[in-house]
């Protein structure tokens, strides 16, 4: 039987592993002639940011749990990589699936490059250029190591081209392959909207905005992480901020005496309650990648709190502004946003039938491996 080892480790690697996983069981075949195994790294362990996503996205249980989350980057990298290389030498899989630019990614596409089994990287080809960013030397490396690039936009197809991975690669007799597949999370936002409810953290009195952060860049930086809570704090006489903390922020908020209280700060919250809270609110404010494009699948205009982003596609549509984390900037942009509300844009993302398309090229590796790289 042949076998695809997925494996995942944070948050955003459930939210697209829930739209794979679900599709390949019913493919023709699966059980029978192919059968994937999920390898949960354990980089997110708290209830709220890994179980939670199992159970109201009915992710397929992992079959192998690594419990490796902390540490320093090296550590975490490391530790991930020692042990799925050894899970890889037991079972022997066809191809690894890894997802996103996060630790976990990087460790499961270089433990199956080093023994020889072909990567097959969903979200390849997004680049910050800012390799202060511990995602970008990820997806890079990433990149480097993958035979299949599951690219989710033209942009992302066009970035690795320019490194020298053209989208022909296969067909002139190198052993990768750039697909523009478009982007799983459009598949999930889909899917998992049909399921959402009305939240009681959205005021009804005022305009509500949603408000993230995580990046370390942000976040471990006290300066910034202090600007952005100015920032938060004058919005706040406005607007209603709902504020989901991630636990690197509430660490950081905490041994710098900075006090969110003035927002509607919640746990992290699970895929459906997010989308929910998105459908209701009048803004969006994030570091993360992924909230951006949410933001974008459900006509929520966003201030992107970052000095650059991988959605370029985003900004130039007008309905994403990038901020940074000066005070003035978000205010000003949040005005502007609100007042211009969403503007219609193209399908940047496919159509989503993502996993569908991820999927069929998986099987037809199983069925016909193509050449190794050399
Ligand atoms: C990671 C990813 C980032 C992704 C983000 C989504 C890397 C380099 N970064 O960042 O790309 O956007 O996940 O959230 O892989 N912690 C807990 N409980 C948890 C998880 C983490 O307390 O369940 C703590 C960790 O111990 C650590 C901190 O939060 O102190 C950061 O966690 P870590 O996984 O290192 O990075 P993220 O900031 O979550």
């Amino acid at each position: 039987m042949k076998k695809i080892f997925t494996v995942i480790g944070a948050r955003p690697q459930f939210v697209k592993a829930a739209v794979v996983s679900r599709r390949l069981r019913e493919m023709p075949g699966y059980g029978g002639q192919f059968v994937e195994l999920l390898v949960h790294t354990g980089q997110h362990y708290d209830h709220a940011m890994s179980e939670v996503f199992f159970e109201e996205m009915e992710i397929p249980r992992p079959d192998f749990h690594l419990n490796l989350g902390g540490g320093t980057h090296g550590q975490m990298t490391g530790l991930m990589l020692e042990r799925i290389e050894k899970l890889l030498m037991e079972h022997k899989p066809d191809v690894v699936l890894v997802y996103g630019d996060t630790n976990s990614t990087l460790a499961g596409a270089l433990a199956a490059a080093k023994v020889g089994i072909p990567v097959a990287h969903v979200e390849a080809g997004l680049r910050s250029h800012n390799l202060a960013m511990p995602e970008e030397i990820n997806r890079k490396l990433t990149d480097s190591l993958s035979q299949y690039l599951f690219c989710p936009s033209q942009a992302s197809v066009d970035n690795l081209s320019r490194e020298g991975i053209p989208h022909v690669a296969l067909e002139h007799g190198t052993p990768c392959r750039v697909i523009n597949s478009g982007d799983v999370m459009q598949d999930a936002v889909l899917h998992y909207v049909k399921k959402c409810s009305s939240p009681k953290i959205v005021s009804t009195t005022k305009p509500n905005i949603l408000l993230t952060l995580h990046r370390q860049e942000n976040v471990d930086h006290k300066e910034k992480l202090s600007s952005l809570q100015r920032s938060a704090q004058e919005l706040s006489k406005t607007f209603n901020i709902i504020f989901p903390i991630h636990p690197r922020t509430r660490k950081r908020a905490e041994e710098f005496g900075l006090d969110f209280s003035f927002c509607a700060v919640t746990q992290p919250v699970g895929y459906i309650e997010l989308l929910s809270i998105l459908k209701c609110v009048d803004l969006v404010a994030t570091d993360s990648g992924g909230l951006q494009k949410e933001a974008f699948f459900l006509q929520k205009p966003c201030l992107v709190l970052r000095e650059e982003t991988e959605w370029t596609e985003l900004l130039e549509s007008g309905n994403n502004i990038l901020c940074g984390t000066d005070e003035e900037q978000i205010k000003s942009n949040a005005s502007k946003l609100i007042s211009q509300g969403f503007i219609e844009s193209p399908d940047y993302y496919g159509s989503g039938n993502t996993g569908e398309i991820i999927c069929q090229e998986l099987i037809r590796e199983l069925q016909e491996p193509h050449e190794r790289r050399k």
